[in-house]
């Protein structure tokens, strides 16, 4: 930094030395100049005027005598040296007394002048002086009979451009001064201040003293670059602590599934092949907000599932580009790499009308698919023409996907839901070679609740084009066997949970989602009263409540949460335990989704309205007993909730998996809370030292909330560290490496491409 200011402090002087140099150069010459023809025309006036005076004297008699005086009179002026009477021959006739020692021969410009008559005006150097002469002729009626001679001194000229060279000198000095001085602040202030602070935070980062950007320090000018770094850290912190779990485990002869596990377990499967993953909605939606562009990431589990498989294979996930400026930030190919600020695979945006998303995403997949699947009591609506385009829309996300397939061998293509139960079969009748699994994200209901839907045959024949259809949970497989046993001509395999059809094998699985909990965070981090107290204060102050006791639920705002019933079970609790009442909150995150269908619209408002009547009915003062916080809120703001609340409920009537109870349960690190969870959800066959209730049954809910604030906190210690463990162990990692494990594995007959035999089941981890 040193050297740096020492050339920059150089290399300032030097630079403005040599411009103002310049400009003053051009300055003193401009002034001489200016000075110059200054005292030409001065001489010439005041020439002219003698002449004249000269010419009217010559014409009298004794003429030495009052030419004498005539020149006399003139001689008094400044920077004059004299002037001068001259006769034709040259001989002086009157002469100031100053120019008579000087000027003792007539100067060539006098004769100059007679033999031209013309005036002469010159610079030229007499007895050593620098002068300036004026000379014009004298004539009496025409005839030049002499001349005279104005000799004017222009030393002063010199003298003057001496000063302003002084003076430019001076000012010089004074600019290259303070410019350095304010450069040199301003490198202090803007560069080496945050240089400095810069290296000493990755000093920091490097020894393991801090580990994330909320700790990045104001980098000012360099905030760019700051991200940059910041991101090449957070991935080396990364690299360092796999490295360090990978070490970690083989010395406890443990196996766990991390992000880099499952990257080297994706590879080696795909075997030089590509991972395709293909879902309705996309990982990041880009909106015009004003003039910007902003990115956002939607509140769907699926999504949170998905990110770190693609991450991990660096694959490409195709899916319908639903934000306002999708088009704008998509390449020629209509693919753009992902995540913004660290890209790692590359998003395939499909586009979709106004109409096809009416019949295909809100009208059959949503309002038929969804209802009929989940059995909550709303009602699913069949229109004809929704099917049609659901058709099409499959359709046009089979072509491209067999477009971005086109240059790969034997592909992997994962799809994802109920938005796309007519793509396996497209996919591999054009791609035999293909492996292509369909993970279905929500429930299969019985085959009698199956059967009301009109297409069931198109449906369940599209699935079994897959070579693996994945559920949540066993008996979400058992539900879709029987109604495949119904519904088409096939042969089940029930030991091996299989379908033969036309010649194709399809295997049929539970593959338990899961969130990202990695073994490195197995250490139980004890909770600190005091940091624990300061979050929920914090929390509550920017909520504007006071209260002891703090619930949470997280949800997008649907019938299948049972959202409703949650309510209805605070107040009966409330009712129930009034010593609660002014002690307990809860606080509901509501994501709106959906909204453009009228029983999702109609249950916004209605949610809403169940929560303000509660919340009539109890609050005092600064306590409210629900704060239903209706938008959507970031992974950041909710793990806050997360790990301030004393319980989280889940009630859903009816739910594949559930990611909200095992996310609540990751944020524990702490492994305090207390979980209350719907028996309806897929999460509850794995999480069973959660508080498991009816959600229905008002009473025995509005009873778990006080069970779970009265429990004894080594129990709720207890019981969030086995679900933990669960969760650990089966993490979102070992789910995609055991869905993609048994895709790769199975095998595909080359004498029949499209019957597919299975090797075998993945190994447990
Ligand atoms: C469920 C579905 C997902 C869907 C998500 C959000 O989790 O299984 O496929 O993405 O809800 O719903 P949305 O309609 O907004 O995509």
């Amino acid at each position: 930094m040193r050297l740096l200011s020492l050339r920059l402090i150089i290399s300032l002087i030097v630079g403005i030395t040599l411009v103002s140099l310049g400009f003053s150069y051009q300055q003193v010459l401009l002034e001489k100049r200016s000075l110059r023809s200054e005292l030409e025309r001065r001489s010439e006036v005041l020439g002219l005027s003698l002449a004249q005076s000269v010419e009217k004297n010559m014409d009298s008699g004794s003429t030495a005598g009052r030419l004498q005086r005539v020149v006399n009179s003139f001689g008094n002026r400044e920077h004059l040296l004299g002037v001068a009477v001259f006769d034709r021959q040259g001989a002086v006739l009157a002469i100031s007394p100053a120019l008579a020692f000087m000027l003792r021969v007539p100067p060539h410009q006098v004769t100059e002048a007679m033999a031209a008559n013309q005036q002469q005006s010159s610079f030229f150097t007499l007895d050593q002086t620098r002068v300036h002469i004026f000379a014009t002729p004298v004539h009496r009626q025409d005839t030049v009979v002499g001349a005279v001679a104005l000799v004017h001194e222009v030393d002063y000229i010199h003298a003057q451009n001496l000063r302003t060279w002084r003076q430019a000198f001076l000012g010089i000095l004074v600019q290259v001064f303070l410019i350095v001085l304010i450069t040199l602040l301003i490198v202090r202030w803007s560069i080496a201040g945050p240089i400095a602070r810069a290296a000493q935070w990755m000093r920091a980062l490097r020894m393991g003293r801090i580990s994330s950007r909320q700790q990045m320090p104001d980098l000012d000018l360099f905030k760019p670059l700051a991200w940059e770094v910041v991101t090449f850290a957070e991935s080396l912190n990364q690299a360092r602590n796999a490295a360090e779990t990978e070490a970690r485990l083989r010395e406890a002869g443990e196996s766990s599934w991390t992000a880099d596990r499952l990257a080297v377990q994706i590879q080696s499967r795909l075997d030089g092949s590509r991972l395709f993953v293909v879902s309705n909605r996309e990982p990041y939606i880009h909106s015009r907000n004003g003039k910007s562009i902003e990115v956002s990431v939607p509140p769907s589990g699926l999504v949170t599932a998905l990110e770190p498989v693609l991450n991990a294979c660096d694959g490409t996930w195709i899916a319908h580009g639903s934000g306002d400026a999708d088009s704008e930030v998509v390449d020629s190919h209509n693919r753009l790499r992902v995540p913004p600020h660290d890209p790692r695979y590359t998003l395939r945006r499909v586009w979709l009308s106004k109409e096809e998303e009416e019949g295909y995403y809100y009208g059959f997949s949503n309002e038929g698919l969804w209802p009929l699947c989940h059995i909550a009591h709303t009602r699913p609506i069949f229109r004809e023409r929704d099917f049609q385009i659901y058709q099409e829309v499959n359709r046009k996300f089979a072509a491209a996907v067999l477009e971005e397939i086109a240059n790969t061998p034997k592909p992997v293509v994962l799809v994802q839901d109920y938005h796309f139960a007519l793509l396996p079969r497209m996919i591999k009748e054009k791609r035999p070679d293909a492996r292509v699994a369909i993970f279905w994200h929500i429930p299969w209901p019985n085959p009698e609740s199956f059967g009301i839907c009109p297409w069931q045959r198109q449906l369940v024949d599209g699935l079994l084009g897959a070579d693996l259809i994945g559920f949540h949970i066993q008996s979400h497989c058992n539900n879709f066997l029987q109604t495949v046993d119904r519904v088409v001509e096939s042969r089940i395999e029930g030991d091996h949970f299989a379908v033969l059809r036309q010649n194709h094998r399809t295997i049929v699985r539970p593959f338990p989602i899961s969130v990202e909990l990695a073994d490195d965070e197995s250490v139980f981090v004890p909770a600190r009263y005091d940091t624990n107290y300061q979050e929920r204060s914090a929390l509550m102050h920017s909520l504007g409540v006071e209260s002891a006791f703090l619930g949470i639920g997280v949800d997008r705002v649907d019938y299948t949460k049972g959202i409703h019933e949650r309510f209805r079970a605070i107040e009966r609790f409330l009712e129930k335990y009034p010593k609660y009442q002014g002690r307990f909150t809860f606080v509901q995150i509501g994501a709106p989704s959906r909204t453009h269908i009228k029983r999702y619209h109609d249950l916004l408002a209605e949610v809403e309205a169940e929560a303000e009547r509660i919340n009539w009915r109890f609050q005092s003062g600064k306590w409210k007993p629900i704060l239903f916080l209706k938008r959507q809120h970031s992974h950041e703001e909710i793990e806050v909730y997360y790990r301030a609340a004393d319980l989280c409920l889940v009630t859903s009537l009816h739910d594949g998996m559930n990611l909200v109870a095992k996310e609540f349960l990751a944020a524990r690190k702490d492994e305090r809370g207390v979980l209350i969870l719907s028996q309806f959800t897929g999460a509850a066959r794995e999480l069973r030292d959660a508080l498991l209730i009816n959600p229905y049954d008002i009473d025995q809910t509005a009873e778990a909330i006080r069970i779970a604030l009265e429990m004894e906190p080594e129990e709720k210690q207890m019981r969030v560290h086995r679900m933990r463990k669960v969760i650990r162990e089966n993490n979102i990692y070992r789910w995609a490496a055991n869905l993609v494990t048994e895709l790769c594995e199975l095998r595909l007959d080359p004498s029949d491409k499209t019957k597919p035999q299975h090797r075998g089941s993945v190994t447990a981890a």
